[in-house]
């Protein structure tokens, strides 16, 4: 039986990172060690899948940007149109995984298994999880069981759909969480055919008592084009921020208001969002909510066809 091919994009992040010498090792750098090295500490790996690695980047993902997203889509489109290759896997810190992981799952085409993986200890530790997570994401992206569930991350030998999966704390190999299956995941690809040069500017706005409106001002007069309003509770509007956001409709700017903790903010539930014209993430978490606003925006979709999709989002 001939081996699946598995394409490997690698971005960088804690899977290729070694100790610092600037510190004496105290502490370590991210996206240092490249893709051959990383593929070379898996024995068995060429095994399960014929394989082919590229180094498209080399960073924390702490530093990963919008622009940053589209050179990783556009080398995952490239992977995926290729006859001769039959699913992908993204090495990927796991500061911004699931960012990154949900940009992908809403604009890579669906089928073909894509998975992203990473690790919470560097590629030099004496236990590093790197060399098992990825011979986890290879094993499930050759696996039919991948296919049509779009986007998916494997950590820890946890598999998780991109929607729901993300980064819950700050260390242990245990980091990363679900509220969903993966089995349940279902593909999105709405916006596969999307080809954006650079992606909207959308900000994030902590709702946090005593919030400043200036923070929207700032926001808007920095150039911002949506607003996603990470509040409190049910996605509660402080009141002193009421007379900056009008401003900020009146200038054209998409207002939606997420909240910061888990479940549903429902559209006109404890605010009057068809009447200031503002959108709401339904369970979108604030990050995941941005990605879908900046993709809204560049698709140039108006408040009414967003506000429609977004429950499915
Ligand atoms: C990063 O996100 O690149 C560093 C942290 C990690 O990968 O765990």
């Amino acid at each position: 039986m001939t081996r699946p091919h598995i394409r490997i994009l690698a971005t960088g992040g804690t899977i290729a990172g070694e100790a610092d010498p600037a510190c004496n090792g105290a502490r370590y750098r991210a996206g240092v060690r490249p893709v051959a090295a990383l593929l070379a500490a898996v024995p068995g790996l060429g095994e399960i899948a014929s394989l082919d690695a590229q180094q498209i980047l080399a960073i924390d993902s702490k530093d990963m940007t919008p622009d940053g997203w589209l050179h990783i889509l556009s080398a995952a489109r490239q992977a995926l149109a290729d006859p001769s290759v039959d699913g992908l896997v993204i090495l990927h810190g796991t500061d911004t995984l699931e960012e990154s992981a949900y940009f992908l799952h809403l604009t890579l085409p669906t089928g073909k298994p894509v998975v992203l993986t990473g690790a919470m200890r560097p590629a030099d530790h004496p236990e590093a999880d790197g060399p098992a997570n990825l011979l986890a994401a290879v094993r499930l992206a050759a696996s039919p069981d991948a296919t049509d569930k779009g986007v998916l991350v494997v950590m820890n030998g946890a598999p998780y759909g991109a929607r729901h999966v993300r980064k819950a704390r700050t260390s242990g190999l245990d980091a990363f969480e679900s509220d969903q299956s993966w089995t349940a995941a279902v593909p999105d690809g709405r916006f596969a055919r999307l080809t954006p040069s650079t992606l909207p500017r959308v900000d994030i706005l902590p709702g946090y008592a005593g919030a400043p409106a200036m923070l929207i001002n700032a926001s808007v007069a920095d150039g911002a084009r949506g607003l996603v309003l990470a509040l409190t509770g049910h996605g509660s509007v402080p009141t002193d921020w009421e007379p900056a956001l009008q401003r900020a409709r009146e200038q054209g700017v998409a207002l939606l208001r997420a909240s910061r903790c888990a479940g549903p903010v429902i559209r006109n539930g404890n605010a009057d969002d068809d009447g200031a014209g503002w959108l709401t993430a339904n369970d979108l978490p604030p990050p995941k909510a941005r990605v879908a606003l900046m993709l809204a925006l560049a698709a140039g979709w108006d408040a009414s066809t967003l506000q429609h999709q977004l429950p499915g989002f």
